[in-house]
């Protein structure tokens, strides 16, 4: 489905996440409303060298209805030969492709890319354009970017506007500067600057953090569509229970059993769709915030190794509820 067809009503999507959005991470936030699900940021430079690992980023599950695919880089050829590839290899699946321009890690950084490209909209418009033509007129090519790179120079409104005369089909805006990183908090005026600036769609990330937080964003509809980013850790129901509220119906709670199974079958997800279980460790710390013996629980989360490990921490915790 293009984009414009899929924004034509509100919109709640998972964010891209480098090192949690890996495929059991996508297929749980999507049984639970998320409407799409984006690969954590995939390097173009490994993709033009061949790197198996790079590829294992990509590559949808089975049990995946589809995915967005974010790819970082500063080399327009490079863009252009990964976004043929992933096209090519991804097929049906393939929602859309977004380039990072958002990222302010310094190793990325000082490579030109990510939030660097924001200071170079001549180079990040040719990797618009790139992208566009190695992906095809089948697919939508997007941008997500910051509010600007140093605190106190907006360049989102501008660049965006640029972003779209290069071809963008719509623009993700991170209402913080690059140089925040995830400080602070992140400015929504910012994001509805952007949205008076473009005339394609604006997707708002920042500070999403919980159901309604969502839900009003969505209403005001100053956006198409939002990301949910960390307001999902260990809350999956992030997705639906901003549609609850939306519908006018009240905010639901889960409780702490709820919680532990949905823990279970995260776990069970990353045997099943073949991750490292040492992505479990962070989940316990999520799932299990706020509970009783929160943090004697993952403390013994740090010494489980196996799903045998994990099913018997989780089992007294259960003990610990009753
Ligand atoms: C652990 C982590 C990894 C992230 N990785 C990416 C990434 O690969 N690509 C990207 O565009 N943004 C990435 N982000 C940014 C998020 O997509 C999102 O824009 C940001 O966290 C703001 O949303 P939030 O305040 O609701 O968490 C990452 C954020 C976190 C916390």
């Amino acid at each position: 489905m293009r984009l414009a067809e899929r924004l034509a009503s509100p919109k709640i999507f998972l964010a891209p996440m480098a090192g949690v959005t890996d495929a059991a991470y996508r297929i749980l936030m999507r049984e639970h409303g998320a409407d799409l699900a984006y690969t954590e940021m995939v390097s173009v430079a490994g993709i033009h060298y061949r790197s198996d690992k790079t590829w294992e980023l990509v590559f949808p599950h089975e049990d995946e209805p589809e995915i967005a695919v974010q790819l970082f880089g500063s080399v327009p050829d490079q863009f252009e030969e990964a976004a043929a590839k992933v096209v090519e290899r991804v097929g049906e699946k393939l929602a859309l492709i977004d380039i990072n321009m958002a990222c302010p890690v310094p190793k990325v950084v000082r490579k030109g890319e990510g939030s660097a490209l924001m200071d170079d909209p001549g180079r990040a418009a040719d990797i618009v354009r790139a992208t566009k033509r190695g992906a095809g007129d089948g697919v939508d090519v997007t941008v997500k970017i910051r509010r600007g790179r140093t605190v106190g120079t907006e360049l989102a409104p501008g660049f965006a506007k640029a972003m779209e005369d290069a071809g963008a089909a719509a623009v993700a805006v991170h209402g913080r500067f690059a140089s925040e990183f995830y400080r602070g908090t992140s400015d929504w005026s910012s994001v509805e600057r952007v949205a008076d600036a473009v005339s394609i769609p604006v997707i708002g990330s920042g500070d999403m953090l919980d159901a309604s937080t969502v839900a009003r964003v969505l209403e005001e509809g100053r956006v198409k569509a939002v990301m949910v980013a960390r307001g999902s850790y260990g809350n999956p129901w992030i997705f639906e229970d901003s549609r609850t509220i939306l519908a006018g119906a009240p905010q639901v709670e889960h409780d702490g059993l709820e919680r532990l199974d949905a823990l279970e079958e995260h776990i069970r997800l990353l045997i099943s769709t073949g991750a490292h279980l040492a992505r479990a460790r962070s989940l316990v710390g999520w799932y299990l915030k706020g509970m009783p013996h929160a943090s004697e629980l993952r403390g013994k989360g740090m010494s489980c190794s196996t799903l045998d490990d994990y099913l018997e921490l989780i089992g007294f915790a259960r003990e610990q509820l009753r």
